[in-house]
């Protein structure tokens, strides 16, 4: 939650929990209520992470598809710098000029990926990710909760390097994000992922329109 005039909602979940889909659907949604959705300036979209700035985009190659052997606290470091850039290119200004943003996956991927499941720590991770936030949190965050196992099945393509650790690397995100989920009740909302997307979908929906509605979006 931030003091800016705008709505911004996050998505979150082990690789292949069907968030991107959700963040898609939710998006549409927001766009036929005649809300203006994504970056200014641009055609209304979900803005995914680590990328949405030509920075962004470079150091998620970087990450995704660079050398093994990235060691975590470089990873840690890489993934707060293309958020920082995120932040200030495209999030504040956005928000600031009352728009709606829709994230596929943001700060919270850090703490349950690098802080929990690599071990760095949560608070320690999230130290340092908070200067580049400034300031800036999601109002909600929906964090789709699925059988790793099921995610990785769902995967296609060849594997990124995140994706190369395995089950028990998932197993102890999705771990993570359950800890974040009880630790800001407020914030983070647990979603049963292994549902029909359309209903899913329809729960989230509504969420946030009551969000919408409450802020006066
Ligand atoms: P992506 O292809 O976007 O995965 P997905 O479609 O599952 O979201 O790749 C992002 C990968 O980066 C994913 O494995 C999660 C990981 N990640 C982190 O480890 N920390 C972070 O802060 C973020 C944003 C992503």
């Amino acid at each position: 939650m931030t003091t800016l005039p705008g709505l911004l909602v996050s998505f979150e979940g082990v690789d292949g929990c069907g968030k991107s889909t959700q963040a898609e659907l939710l998006c549409e949604a927001l766009v036929g209520r005649g809300l203006p959705v994504g970056a200014a300036g641009a055609p209304a979209a979900v803005i995914r992470e680590p990328g949405g700035t030509e920075a962004g985009e470079r150091i998620r190659a970087l990450l995704l598809h660079g050398p093994d052997g990235l060691a975590p606290w470089t990873e840690a470091l890489l993934y707060a710098a293309a958020r920082a850039q995120l932040v200030a290119e495209v999030v504040r200004p956005a928000l600031a000029a009352g728009r709606v943003l829709v994230l596929d996956r943001f700060l919270d991927s850090s703490l349950a990926y690098q802080g929990h499941a690599r071990g760095l720590g949560v608070d320690v991770v999230y130290a340092l990710n908070e200067p580049g936030l400034q300031g800036v949190l999601p109002d909600v965050t929906f964090v789709l909760d699925v059988d790793p196992a099921t995610g990785l099945a769902r995967v296609g393509g060849a594997p990124d390097r995140i994706e190369r650790e395995g089950l028990e690397f998932q197993r102890r995100v999705r771990d993570g994000f359950r800890e974040l989920a009880a630790r800001f009740p407020g914030r983070l909302r647990l979603v049963d992922g292994e549902r029909p997307p359309g209903v899913v979908a329809a729960e989230i929906e509504a969420e946030c329109g009551r969000l919408l509605e409450a802020r006066r979006v």
